[in-house]
């Protein structure tokens, strides 16, 4: 059985703002933002395997693990058409002669393809299916039902022999920001953090800088991805540039549009922060940036850029 860890009370965050958290991921689950991120975990998650020492995942904004996509919510938008439904077709309908899909695309199409065609792996369980027995998962979820859901999900997860073990893969229903600062350092000395907020709340943007701080202050080494919606380009960027003011360290951002920048608040791509990036993770994901923008973009004037924020020393 997977290891749930729960808090007595609903955290005071669930009760923050206007009212309750109404976000549900199961409505967006395998859209086109979802495609970029987990494809970068991935990538990432190879990358940190390249030493042998273990690491904790830590998934601060968890969600349910599993998405049904024939299910009511996630057909009302039918957002994984323009995800990865299209980047599969995109991948099996490539001439033999086009220039080769990037293997971390191929890795990724493969391991969703597990779970069936009618469902969709959220990032704890493309995650714990790619850990090895001496890495460690902690999944974070603000909200119980959800927190319940995806420690079920965690014990179906197919995992190779050498793979990460239940007692090791762990969710927990409780404030993901706040375990930046209570899971930061971890035991291991080495981490990779996924921050996948809502976006729902006015004061979200501020509280996850305060909380990136903090988690800096605790373990300025680690790998912290922060993923973000695209809108609003001129707020964007001056809240991603305050960001990358907190350390010295590197950070990078990369970024898929599916249609160019508008100035409203219509969602037109995504992004992801990753301050301290492994080795090569930037020469890595240019390609797969490339393949990705290609087979997901609905109007070829759409960006995808690579842009380091504090270069590497
Ligand atoms: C974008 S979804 C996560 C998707 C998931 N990371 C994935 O890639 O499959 C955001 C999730 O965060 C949860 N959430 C919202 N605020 C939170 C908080 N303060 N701490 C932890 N989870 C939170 C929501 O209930 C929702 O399930």
């Amino acid at each position: 059985m997977t290891n749930i860890q729960w808090h007595g009370r609903l955290p005071s965050a669930y009760f923050r703002g206007a009212g309750f958290m109404n976000y549900q991921h199961h409505f967006h689950a395998g859209n086109h933002a979802d495609v970029l991120k987990h494809l970068a975990l991935l990538q990432l998650i190879e990358l940190m395997q390249q030493k042998p020492g273990g690491f904790l995942l830590l998934d601060t904004h968890a969600g349910a693990g599993l998405y049904d996509l024939n299910a009511d919510e996630a057909r009302r938008g039918d957002e994984a058409r323009g995800g990865i439904e299209r980047l599969r077709a995109a991948v099996h309908s490539s001439p033999q002669s086009a220039p080769g899909v990037p293997n971390v695309i191929l890795d990724y199409l493969k391991r969703v393809d597990t779970f069936g065609r009618n469902h969709y792996p959220g990032s704890p369980l493309l995650a714990v299916g790619a850990l090895r027995s001496q890495d460690r998962f902690l999944g974070v979820e603000l909200v119980p039902k959800v927190a319940r859901e995806l420690g079920r999900n965690l014990d179906l997860c197919p995992r190779g022999e050498d793979g990460v073990s239940d007692r090791r893969a762990v969710a927990r229903s409780g404030d993901g920001l706040g375990a930046l600062k209570a899971d930061l350092p971890p035991l291991e000395r080495r981490g990779l953090i996924l921050i996948d907020p809502p976006y729902e709340q006015t004061r979200e943007r501020d509280e996850i800088v305060a909380a990136l701080e903090a988690g800096l202050m605790r373990f300025e080494t680690g790998v912290f991805v922060l993923w973000y919606p695209i809108k609003q380009r001129p707020y964007l960027s001056r809240w991603l540039n305050r960001i990358a003011r907190l350390t010295d360290r590197p950070v990078l951002t990369i970024e898929n549009s599916i249609v160019p920048d508008e100035s409203g608040n219509r969602l037109t791509g995504s992004g992801l922060l990753v301050i301290n990036p492994p080795w090569q993770f930037d020469t890595l994901m240019r390609p797969v940036l490339a393949s990705l923008n290609s087979a997901l973009r609905e109007d070829t004037a759409a960006p995808c850029t690579l842009r380091w924020l504090n270069p590497p020393k």
